[in-house]
């Protein structure tokens, strides 16, 4: 694993007035630039040849690193261009999803604006469950067998998969004929099977919680909220009753898009004590705990009731919805504030108070 005199030697030798904010082009890497730009900092995009349009419709690249596959980020010759150029890294979704947590922890030698640490209580739902609940949320239920379900169960694959593959169901019984067929249509493999996680599906709205724990500020800001536009499930209620009988459906959670939310303000006093006690177990398990970005996962039930179901302890791609809008980010810091930018706004602050090696691991 790399460790902490390593990076603090690597970020020794760059040039604090030159810096760049790097990430993959993907996810919220428009956030991630643009926020970097307005706090006057260069941008270095690791980019795909599909997916360059993008950053170059929306200027907010300076310098393009292309690469076959995102994991090429971890290339010697790509990992010095970054050093080079001064990089911080910003970490998104993208880089669970295509570099290994070993990877990530042991060859990853550019300065990274989050704690890599953190990551191996992220990507396990046992883990996360046990930090949230340290912290004092409220979780869904689980169950340790199909044969204890007695009331609506949501059936989750480990890792994040965007969905892709859960099944509910309400008794033992249905529990298995849905897990054969879903093996049986290729959904799922035998070995899916063995490794799903029950949970009590919680019925209410879902909003996702988008905070910033400031190691310089010493706070956590609640900057944005938003929910997802999930394909298939959020298209099941323009289907008549009688018509999804017929097709036999299965709802599927696979997230196209994000919408903005405003809570009632009742229910914020909540939501900003969870970020809160979030944050301060984040520090017990993996010091200096959250660096920057982090998102709760919620449903909130019809009187009120917060259950949390998953954490990030990074940008989420959700805060994208709040690029130049964000109401929440407006209270705190006035116009034209987000996640993006205030990630670049940390590491500017970092620069000024000679703190750079407290919040880059
Ligand atoms: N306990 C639950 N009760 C009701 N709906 C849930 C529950 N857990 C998850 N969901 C729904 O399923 C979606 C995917 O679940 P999640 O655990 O976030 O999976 P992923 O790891 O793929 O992001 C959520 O966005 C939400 O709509
Ligand atoms: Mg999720």
């Amino acid at each position: 694993m790399i460790g902490k005199d390593e990076i603090e030697s690597l970020i020794e030798r760059y040039d604090t007035n030159r810096i760049s904010i790097g990430t993959l082009g993907s996810h919220s890497a428009l956030n991630i630039f643009k926020g970097a730009k307005e706090e006057g900092f260069r941008t270095v995009c690791v980019c795909t040849r599909d997916r360059e349009i993008v950053y170059r419709r929306f200027p907010v690249v300076d310098e393009f690193i292309f690469v076959d596959r995102f994991s090429e980020i971890l290339d010697e010759k790509v990992q010095e261009r970054l050093r080079e150029l001064n990089t911080i890294l910003v970490p998104h979704g993208s880089f669970n999803a295509y570099i290994s947590m070993e990877d990530m922890l042991g060859r990853l030698y550019v300065p990274m604006f989050g704690n890599r640490r953190l990551l191996s209580w992220e990507i396990s739902r046992d883990k996360q469950r046990e930090w949230l609940l340290k912290a004092g949320l409220n979780l869904p239920r689980v169950y340790s067998s199909p044969d204890e379900i007695d009331g609506l169960a949501i059936a989750k694959l480990p890792g994040a998969r965007g969905g892709m593959g859960y099944f509910l169901a309400d008794s033992p019984k249905s529990f298995y004929e849905k897990a054969e067929k879903m093996v049986r249509n290729g959904y799922l493999s035998r070995e899916d099977i063995k490794n799903i996680q029950l949970q009590e599906y919680v019925l209410g709205v879902t909003a996702y919680f988008q905070y910033f724990r400031s190691i310089i500020k010493n706070e956590v800001e609640l900057l944005g909220m938003d929910r997802r536009y999930e394909s298939a499930v959020d298209a099941l209620g323009r289907i008549p009753a009688r018509d999804q009988i017929h097709i036999d459906l299965n709802p599927t959670y696979t997230v196209v898009g994000n919408i903005p939310i405003t809570l009632r303000e009742s229910i914020l006093p909540e939501v900003l004590r969870m970020g809160d006690r979030v944050a301060k177990i984040a520090e017990e398990i993996a010091p200096p705990g959250i660096i920057g970005p982090f998102c709760l996962e919620a449903i909130i039930t019809d009187t009120g009731r917060i259950y949390a179901f998953e954490i990030s302890a990074r940008i989420v791609a959700g805060s994208n919805v709040g690029i130049g809008t964000s109401p929440y980010a407006y209270l705190k810091y006035g116009a034209g504030m987000y996640m993006g930018r205030r990630i670049a706004l940390e590491v500017k602050l970092g620069i000024e108070k000679g703190m750079l090696g407290k919040i880059l691991y």
